[in-house]
């Protein structure tokens, strides 16, 4: 029963997508690539991780390709990376969290994709962040600060994407239940 139940609800999901790809965004630890590689499993869609198409195109991992060119090169490969994927097949897109900042990226997903931010607090994006030390914009001598301040300024716009989710010390399971849900049930913004 349980078993008909969620298939009833992805193929709600999937009926109501009606071909869109759905893209993940938010901040560094939200679990953007984690999440949607679960989401992608449990609808039957493929996955995508943004930054990793960037590095495959460029042959450059993220960091370097700050470090080389700088980040307004990386925000316009980004761009051209994620409208690209968009005009392929329905997909889960995961995006690095300055995506949905540039206006030019956000009109892309806005128009081509259903978005849905994975917010979450200070405490646990730290926590998830500081396991991992490849990202470029935390390499600084108060990362914290730098997360403090990217919540400030970011989440007006992430509130922005279609759906939000709250990520939480959870397991995934629970999160990809959430998002399950809020695409099959909710009206998007
Ligand atoms: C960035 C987030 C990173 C990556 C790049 C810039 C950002 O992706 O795209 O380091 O501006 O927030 P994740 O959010 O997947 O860490």
């Amino acid at each position: 029963m349980a078993r008909a139940n969620k298939s009833t609800t992805v193929d709600t999901v999937l009926e109501r997508l009606q071909g869109r790809s759905i893209v993940m965004v938010g901040l560094m630890g939200a679990g953007k690539t984690t999440i949607g590689r679960r989401l992608a499993q449990r609808l039957g869609l493929p996955f995508a991780d943004a930054d990793k198409e960037i590095e495959i195109a460029a042959g450059k991992t993220v960091q370097e390709i700050f470090e080389d060119h700088g980040e307004a090169y990386f925000r316009s490969g980004e761009a051209r990376v994620i409208s690209r994927l968009l005009d392929g097949k329905q997909k889960v897109l995961a995006t690095g969290g300055g995506a949905f900042m540039d206006p030019g990226t956000r009109a892309i997903i806005e128009q081509k994709a259903v978005s849905v931010w994975l917010s979450g607090d200070l405490a646990l994006l730290m926590k998830r962040v500081r396991r991992k030390s490849h990202r470029p914009l935390l390499k600084t001598a108060d990362p914290e600060a730098v997360m403090r301040e990217l919540i400030e300024t970011r989440y007006p716009t992430y509130a922005l994407a279609n759906h939000t989710i709250e990520s939480r010390d959870v397991p995934h399971a629970c999160i990809v239940d959430d998002v399950v849900s809020a695409l099959a049930e909710r009206q998007s913004k």
